[in-house]
């Protein structure tokens, strides 16, 4: 058999390499890459990845079999330390491996490209939602739907919808792996995505750009409803806004303050029982109250002014076993002074419950 292969060698790879392509196939095809498709785009980018996956198998074998078999069938006999012939080249198989590779990508980009095309055209009257980055959260606000803001998104199924992505700080990446498609927030810039929910569920909204040290936790939801659900959550989220509005202004301190704490994302780093957040990046806010006597006395501050420098500028004091340049530096400039005396008489009064 050895000695067929060595005075056969093309016969013998091209055995190897058939036999392996298709035992390649059949894998590449079987794994599945995805989760559900969520989107209109999501059956025409998983068909695209197959296609590039059996372009790819034939190309990977055959390098792996040449150099292979070229180890086995070319082995120098023990003893013989003689060198090997001198080769000149061999213009005819430079030629090929040259043309097809070429034509390989080319109609791969053209199909790629079509692709890209068919996805991102664009929508007759999609619904906005624009989405904002920030360390390490996500929010969304709906600019046609009265303002509502939210920091779960809700989609209707079988409604365009175009994302206009935003960041506060540094880059993130949005992204729905049921919905297949991805795009940086990038400071300075509007970045967008248009896409159509074709499947009712509940799926991750992930950031998939190493954005600090919570990236791994800056997760939030979307949900995909029908379109009289989708209704039916604005109008809740509408009036709920006022409610909160009107509570702020009414008394209810503690409802409005709570909703500030969501809204602006703080529940993405510290632990709070009353608002439910259970994220270690920042200090635990349940001993606030507590806290901000102690360390309030080492600055010689209340602990309301304590609470308010801690929000306004972070690195002012730093919580032992805590670093400076996590939080971010411009709550001050996001939240009115109102909004800002709200939240510290919230984190004040609700701290030092027990925990659920
Ligand atoms: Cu934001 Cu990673």
């Amino acid at each position: 058999m050895r000695r067929l292969l060595r005075r056969r060698p093309a016969l013998g790879m091209a055995l190897l390499s058939g036999v392996s392509t298709a035992v390649g196939i059949v894998i590449v095809l079987a794994i599945d890459w995805f989760p559900a498709q969520a989107s209109t785009a999501a059956p025409q980018i998983d068909t695209l990845w197959d296609v590039l996956m059996i372009a790819s198998v034939p190309v990977f074998v055959l390098v792996m079999s040449v150099a292979l078999y070229s180890v086995f069938a070319f082995r120098a006999q023990p003893g013989d330390l003689s060198d090997g012939e001198p080769i000149h080249g061999n213009t005819r198989l430079e030629v090929i491996w040259v043309t097809i590779p070429f034509i390989m990508v080319s109609a791969l980009a053209v199909y790629g490209w079509i692709v890209l095309d068919d996805i991102e055209a664009k929508q007759t009257d999609p619904l906005i939602v624009n989405v904002t980055g920030q360390q390490f959260a996500w929010r969304f606000d709906y600019p046609d739907e009265g303002e509502v803001k939210s920091t779960q998104l809700v989609l209707p199924k079988d409604r365009d919808v175009e994302f206009r992505v935003n960041t506060d700080d540094v880059l993130h990446d949005f992204w729905v792996p049921e919905f297949r498609l991805k795009t940086d927030a990038v400071p300075g810039l509007t970045t967008k995505i248009r896409l159509k929910p074709s499947r009712i569920g509940e799926y991750d909204v992930v950031c998939a750009e190493l954005c600090g040290i919570g990236h791994s936790t800056m997760r939030s939801g979307v949900r995909v409803v029908t379109p009289e659900d989708f209704d039916a959550w604005i109008a809740e989220e509408q009036q709920s806004e006022t409610d909160g509005g009107a509570a702020a202004a009414g008394g209810d301190e503690a409802a409005a303050g709570k909703q500030l704490f969501t809204e602006t994302g703080c529940n993405a780093c510290h632990t709070l029982a009353d608002a439910e957040s259970a994220s270690a990046i920042g200090p635990g806010l349940d001993e606030l109250a507590a806290d901000a006597e102690k360390y309030g006395e080492q600055n010689e501050q209340s602990p309301e002014e304590y609470v308010k420098t801690a929000i306004e500028d972070p690195d002012a004091f730093l919580v032992p076993d805590f670093n400076a340049g996590v939080m971010p530096p411009d709550y001050a400039e996001q939240l009115s002074p109102e909004e800002l005396d709200t939240l510290v008489k919230y984190l004040l009064s609700v701290s030092g419950q027990e925990k659920p």
